[in-house]
């Protein structure tokens, strides 16, 4: 079998992304184009995605960022291998478009088509930038999703916690919105943390010490909101301590539900993981990324962190995802639905099961 070359589409959030992503036989990749549109700015003034304006603007702006993502990659359709688009999870409108496209690529080609879960390319992402051994252990951490897997191997994924309220990401853009501080809100509380007194205020640490790897965090962020109703109105120093303390216990509830994490990989799996893979835009944070670092060590394995850019939504790891997928001969029908909700897990439904 000779390389294979695969292009990406994703829609499923507000990114609208396509890359060119080659996977040799011994399944080493390599990324030939990642083009990635955010559309932060439109969603802006109305402090989150909002689904309906999403979708247009995939559709205004698809067709043009995959040109952009085969002509960087100087390639054309009829080299191609494949053509993988993101099927779900995500907002349904957005998926719809970025498959569509995908299906007419693959249709007028006459190419194979790959429908990739989202969260899949999330959880293979590592094995394209660190060519990382399965089985590992994945944290997933977004705005959407926060989740413990066991990665076994292609397509056996199980769930081993996974968040009993919100996200950590949400928990982050929340604390954000209620410290009016702009959107998107994790980046702006990792700013303001750095400047802040992280042992100003003693936020709860939810579910500390619980052998299952499951996560909460709706309790921590009414703790934020609380101190922050107390305080008002609040000073910069207020907000910068508020962010502090409060991404100071996220760090310690990360750190603590890992180790759980680990221990219930190695009950499973008889074994300890090869890596733990971090994924998601909260991967991004350098305190949390600091901390999982000691935590792997201290643990016996090792960290894969892919670089920030491939932690958020991007067309490379659907290629890439789509890539693995064709390389054991799995594709999809032109007729494949696409799905606002498909967990990765299927024998995972509630409790929390965001995806
Ligand atoms: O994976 P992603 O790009 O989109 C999905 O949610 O699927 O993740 C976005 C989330 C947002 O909640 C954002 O606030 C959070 O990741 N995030 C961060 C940081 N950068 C992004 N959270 C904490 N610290 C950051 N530096
Ligand atoms: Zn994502």
């Amino acid at each position: 079998m000779a390389d294979l070359l695969v292009l990406g589409i994703e829609t499923t959030c507000d990114e609208t992304s396509a890359a060119v992503v080659s996977r040799s036989e011994q399944g080493a990749g390599e990324i030939r184009s990642n083009v990635i549109r955010t559309q932060v700015e439109i969603h802006a003034p109305y402090g989150g995605v909002v689904p309906e304006i999403a979708a247009r603007a995939h559709v205004e702006l698809i067709d043009h960022i995959v040109a952009e993502a085969m002509a960087q990659a100087q390639v054309g359709f009829k080299d191609l291998s494949g053509v993988a688009a993101a099927a779900g999870p995500g907002l349904i409108g957005g998926v719809i478009v970025g498959l569509t496209t995908g299906k007419a690529i693959a249709l007028a080609a006459k190419k194979p088509l790959i429908a990739v879960n989202h969260l899949e390319a999330h959880a293979l992402t590592a094995r394209l930038t660190d060519q990382v051994a399965f089985p590992y252990l994945l944290l997933l951490v977004s705005g959407g999703h926060t989740q413990l897997l066991c990665v076994e191997e292609l397509g056996r994924y199980t769930r081993l916690g996974t968040t009993l309220d919100d996200a950590v990401g949400e928990a982050f853009d929340k604390v954000a919105k209620m410290l009016s501080l702009p959107y998107p809100g994790g980046p702006q509380v990792e700013v303001q943390a750095s400047l802040g007194n992280a042992t100003r205020f003693a936020f709860p640490r939810p579910l500390h010490g619980r052998r299952e790897p499951d996560f909460s965090l709706s309790g921590l962020k009414t703790a934020v909101r609380m101190e922050a109703d107390k305080l008002a109105p609040l000073s910069d120093e207020d907000v910068a301590d508020l962010c502090a303390s409060f991404q100071a216990a996220v760090v310690e509830v990360i750190e603590d539900r890992v180790r759980a994490g680990v221990r219930a990989f190695r009950e499973r799996v008889g074994r300890g993981p090869s890596s733990i893979v971090v994924a998601g835009g909260v991967a991004a944070n350098s305190a949390i990324r600091e901390r999982l670092g000691v935590v792997a060590a201290e643990m016996h394995t090792r960290l894969a962190l892919p670089p920030p850019g491939l932690c958020t939504d991007n067309g490379a790891m659907i290629a890439w995802a789509g890539a693995e997928r064709l390389a054991r001969g799995l594709t999809d029908p032109l007729d494949v639905s696409p799905r606002a909700r498909w967990p990765l897990d299927a024998a995972a439904a509630a409790p929390g099961a965001r995806a």
